[in-house]
């Protein structure tokens, strides 16, 4: 009969997660091609930005025959056809801005984007997983993992600022890699109430966010904010919540009624999932819903992972049982390095979105929008929130206060000391 004291021989591990030991929750070598009987829509998502531009891509698409989905057997296949119908579906949707949506996506897209979409355990719309864990290549197989040597398969509107900003949040993702691999030695060491194992994971996990904080910099010297708050954003955006779609997005071929998702946005990234669930930040109900919601916008094994560390003894009491110095302070170190991601991602935030959604605002209000470049043709209805739909600084701040409430008070000295 299994019992608490029987968990140490089944150790945790990444196993069956579909997490590479070397790039985490990024996919290996993603295919750049599709078997050729889909070159049809190859021929489209490989120049979405220009069939936007010239307001074509809607009627390339509509042109398109109706394929079977039966030819993709791989994994990998499925992730570039989901990659390449989602880009296609973001473009046709937005091509003409907020104002001129559709409600129906033809069945030659929304029947094959719905079935490699079941069968893979992802929604019917450009994801994280497509759009940064699945959307790179190196251009030197055997060069570094830089800026430089990489590039995108499949992009949208808005020029090096697109390749930046999916390349720049890929190179976040690479930095949480040593975290990621701790989680299982501070989950087994809690078990096995090995407290200098549970610190000196805690420790590496702490240091790979800090790494992660300081590549999420590289965001400012590769994204231009007027591209992205004035052209980009709108094709990220979903048809939940959006004023700009009130109704949701008919399938056609799938289900008469619309149907809602939201937008792609690295909430649906698994990793501050993961490190929430093993630190124990308890969520306040709103932005918790919210956090939860998305992790059905996540590949399947790394939403179960999410789940399966979340049932885990935790490890938050096992530091305030333990009264170790060093591993209170390990712990204090992660939910701080944490906390201080956050606060950066909210600076970042106020760059990109609320400090052009202000210039917007007053632009209009002085009905100078000719004249106002890209930032006044971003669509009014995105202005207070976030892709996913939320109250974007809101929602982000009490995000970071919750995370905050996590630190336990330092008290372990004076445990030492009494004791
Ligand atoms: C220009 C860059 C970025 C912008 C403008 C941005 C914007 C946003 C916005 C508006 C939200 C609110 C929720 C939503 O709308 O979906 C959000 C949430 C979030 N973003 Fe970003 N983001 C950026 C880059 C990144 C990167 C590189 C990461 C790292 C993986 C990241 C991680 C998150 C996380 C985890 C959340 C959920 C809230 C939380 O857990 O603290 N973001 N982001």
């Amino acid at each position: 009969m299994a019992s608490a004291n029987t968990y140490p021989r089944v150790l945790f591990s990444l196993d069956s997660y579909y997490v590479s030991e070397e790039l985490g929750f990024v996919l290996p070598k993603p295919l750049d091609k599709l078997p050729p009987y889909y070159q049809p829509w190859m021929d489209v998502a490989m120049h979405v930005p220009e069939l936007v531009q010239s307001q074509e891509l809607r009627s390339h698409v509509n042109k398109m025959a109706l394929l079977s989905t039966e030819f993709l057997q791989k994994h990998r296949e499925l992730r570039l056809a989901h990659l390449a119908l989602s880009m296609m579906t973001m473009g046709y949707v937005w091509q003409e801005g907020e104002n001129n949506t559709v409600n129906t996506l033809p069945s030659s897209l929304a029947v094959p984007y719905w079935e490699v979409s079941q069968r893979l355990g992802l929604p019917p719309i450009l994801t994280h997983a497509d759009a940064v864990l699945a959307n790179w290549k190196k251009k030197d197989p055997n060069g570094p993992f830089t800026m430089e040597n990489l590039d995108l398969l499949v992009s949208l509107p808005g020029g090096e600022s697109v390749r930046g900003f999916f390349l720049v949040t890929l190179l976040v993702e690479l930095a949480a890699v040593p975290a990621l691999r701790n989680i299982p030695v501070v989950i087994n060491g809690v078990r096995c109430c090995d407290t200098e194992a549970v610190a000196r994971g805690l420790e590496i996990i702490s240091q790979s966010i800090q790494d992660m904080t300081d590549t999420l910099k590289l965001m400012h010297v590769y994204v231009e904010p007027s591209v992205f708050y004035g052209i980009m954003r709108i094709y990220l955006s979903g048809w939940k919540d959006n004023p700009g779609m009130p109704n949701g997005l008919v399938y056609e071929g799938v289900q008469t009624e619309p149907m809602e998702y939201s937008g792609g946005s690295a909430a649906q990234s698994s990793l501050l999932h993961c490190f929430d669930e093993l630190l124990g930040v308890n969520h306040e109900e709103k932005s918790r819903s919210f956090l939860t919601r998305m992790r059905n916008y996540m590949p399947p094994a790394h939403k179960k992972l999410i789940q399966d560390i979340s049932s885990q003894p935790s490890l938050r009491s096992f530091v305030q049982q333990q009264a170790s110095e060093r591993l209170n302070q390990a712990f204090r170190l992660c939910v701080s390095k944490l906390l201080a991601l956050r606060s950066y991602h909210i600076n970042v935030v106020s760059r990109f979105i609320t400090v052009p959604a202000a210039q917007a605002r007053r632009l209009r209000e002085q009905s100078q929008s000719a004249e106002g470049g890209v930032v006044s043709r971003a669509p009014t209805a995105l202005e207070a929130t976030g892709t996913g739909g939320s109250g974007i600084m809101t929602f982000l701040k009490t995000v970071r206060d919750h995370t905050k409430d996590t630190l336990l008070p330092e008290t372990s000295k004076e445990v030492n000391h009494h004791s």
